[in-house]
């Protein structure tokens, strides 16, 4: 399907480490791209040797991305990875801190939207030089429905992600006419180790089920074909937008 092909396409996967990005970079790598996965988890390489085993174009760098010059430098090193400026960028790192909002730590509202929110941007803005040379860019940032609804106990959270919706609506109105496509994937209530704690809270868990229209908590791979769709020319029509993916959750 020439549509969802990606042959010949560089993607850099930030948070590819993590159970979402993961599975988006192997759809990414099952389309035909190739790969570089930034993560700060040293599992990552280890990760990736396992998709380059099976034959799929993949290498990994180990950054913490709350350090700007790293993002940086890890732009450069993912380009000489790939031998060439990235085409597809996706960022899926994201951290969660749970605490009422009377006691929420200066720390941690200062690491959620950090690597949350503020990493997103610059990892954008970095590839989006050469993509703007190019003419050419697709751009997926993980939001949350949490761009939508404000949670419990998580202020950082939710207001990292409400940014990171609308980070995408600003990039996409200044790069959609230079030919980069920038959208954002809304995730609902997905079984990664990023919810350990709302899983292992019986009251919370069946709230979650009783509310999601589909019946079940998401899977890592129900990103996978998003991720092919908004990489490819098969949505080449499409920028600021802020799609869920959530099991029909956010319409009820
Ligand atoms: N799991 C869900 O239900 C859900 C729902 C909505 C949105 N999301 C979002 O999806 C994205 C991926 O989440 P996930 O469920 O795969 O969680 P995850 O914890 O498996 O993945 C997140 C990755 O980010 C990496 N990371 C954290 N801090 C970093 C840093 N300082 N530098 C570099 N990498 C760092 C982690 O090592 C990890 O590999 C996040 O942005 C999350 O907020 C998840």
């Amino acid at each position: 399907m020439e549509l969802f092909n990606l042959s010949g396409k560089r993607a850099l996967v930030v948070g590819g480490g993590g159970d979402l990005g993961f599975a988006m970079m192997e759809g990414l790598l099952e389309a035909g791209a190739s790969a570089v996965a930034v993560d700060i988890d040293p599992n990552v390489s280890s990760l990736t040797d396992l998709l380059s085993k099976k034959g799929f174009k993949a290498s990994s760098l180990q950054v913490d991305i709350t350090d700007r010059s790293a993002i940086k430098k890890s732009v450069a090193d993912a380009e000489k990875l790939l031998n060439g400026s990235i085409d597809i960028l996706v960022n899926s790192a994201g951290i969660q801190r749970r605490r009422p909002s009377e006691d929420y730590l200066e720390k941690d509202w200062d690491d959620v939207i950090s690597i949350n929110l503020t990493a997103t941007f610059f990892y954008c803005q970095l590839v989006a030089k050469n993509m703007i040379l190019n003419g050419y860019g697709k751009i997926i940032n993980v939001a949350s429905i949490m761009s939508f609804f404000g949670g419990v106990t998580i202020p950082a959270y939710a207001a990292s992600k409400g940014g990171v919706a609308q980070l995408t609506k600003a990039l996409s109105n200044d790069w959609a006419s230079k030919g980069i496509c920038v959208n954002a994937i809304a995730p609902g209530y997905i079984d990664t180790r990023l919810n350990t704690a709302l899983i292992n809270d019986d009251e919370r868990s069946t709230e979650v089920l009783l509310r999601t229209p589909m019946k079940r908590w998401g899977i890592p791979n129900d990103m996978k074909g998003v991720a092919i769709f908004l990489s490819s020319p098969a949505s080449d029509f499409i920028s600021g937008a802020v799609l869920p993916i959530d099991g029909g959750y956010s319409a009820r």
